[in-house]
């Protein structure tokens, strides 16, 4: 039996990468879902921008009016590019934080009292599962604004799981290591050609290679289903070992 079956998803970052393969697995599992990127084709991934607060009231309200419920929440998009701290320009720090730690926070606003309709205590509530990062468990070199936006996301999702486990919604987030992506592809020209390469080694994995992002899906639909009814505010590390 499929998990999400009648299930309403709402998926950020849907147009590539982890997003897409996020979206692909919650349908295949039973969900309907609603894909959001700022690449929205208007068919299967509506256009819509996490950082501006008014595409998002847009796009949760139609999500709901479409759908009548919405029950999972996955805020994945994201940016990444490197650069020493010192060189780093204010309207690149702002636009991590925008897109990485503020887009999540105007998502999961809009979406929380949605989630909560119609569900009392006990029963399978909503469940919100953010995309951060290593980066945001531990420092990483040539990418402060990064760091920052993802440590900031890692302590949002543990706050809004202690307020709103009362109300029967789950927060959790997943801390990926390096995932096979369109990102990863596109920030390797953005590595400062003098990075130092004992700093740049401790991206290094245990287990060689990239994470698949299908991989991520898994983790992402775990942490939105009913078995992990009993699992909030928690940060999963999937990484290769790169943390140990
Ligand atoms: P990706 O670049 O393949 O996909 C990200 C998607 O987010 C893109 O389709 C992009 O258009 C969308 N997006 C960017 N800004 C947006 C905005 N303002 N509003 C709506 N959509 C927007 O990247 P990937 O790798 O799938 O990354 C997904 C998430 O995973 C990100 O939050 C990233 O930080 C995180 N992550 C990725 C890792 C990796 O190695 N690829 C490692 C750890 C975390």
């Amino acid at each position: 039996m499929p998990h999400f079956t009648g299930k309403v998803a709402l998926v950020t970052g849907a147009a590539s990468g982890i997003g897409a393969a996020t979206a692909a697995l919650l349908r295949e599992e039973g969900a309907t879902v609603v894909g959001v990127d700022l690449a929205g084709d208007g068919t299967d991934v509506v256009k819509g921008d996490v950082t501006d607060p008014a595409s998002v009231q847009a796009f949760v309200a139609e999500a709901v009016a479409r759908h009548g419920r919405l029950d999972v929440v996955a805020n994945v998009a994201g940016i990444i590019r490197f650069s020493h701290v010192e060189e780093t320009t204010l309207a690149d720090w702002q636009q991590h934080l925008a897109v990485n730690l503020t887009g999540p926070f105007l998502v999961s606003q809009a979406a929380i009292p949605h989630l909560a309709a119609d569900r009392g205590r006990g029963s399978s509530g909503g469940a919100i599962v953010n995309v951060a990062s290593i980066a945001g468990l531990k420092g990483q070199a040539y990418t402060a604004a990064y760091c920052a936006s993802k440590g900031g996301l890692v302590l949002l999702t543990k706050s809004m799981a202690v307020e709103l486990s009362a109300r029967g919604i789950r927060v959790n987030c997943v801390c990926p290591g390096g995932v096979d992506t369109p990102l990863i592809g596109g920030v390797v020209s953005s590595i400062p050609p003098d990075a130092t390469p004992a700093l740049m080694a401790r991206l290094d994995s245990l287990i060689p290679g990239l994470v698949a992002p299908a991989a991520i899906a898994e983790a992402i639909a775990y942490l939105a289903s009913d078995a992990a009814s009993m699992i909030t505010g928690t940060a999963l590390v999937i990484d290769g070992g790169t943390q140990s």
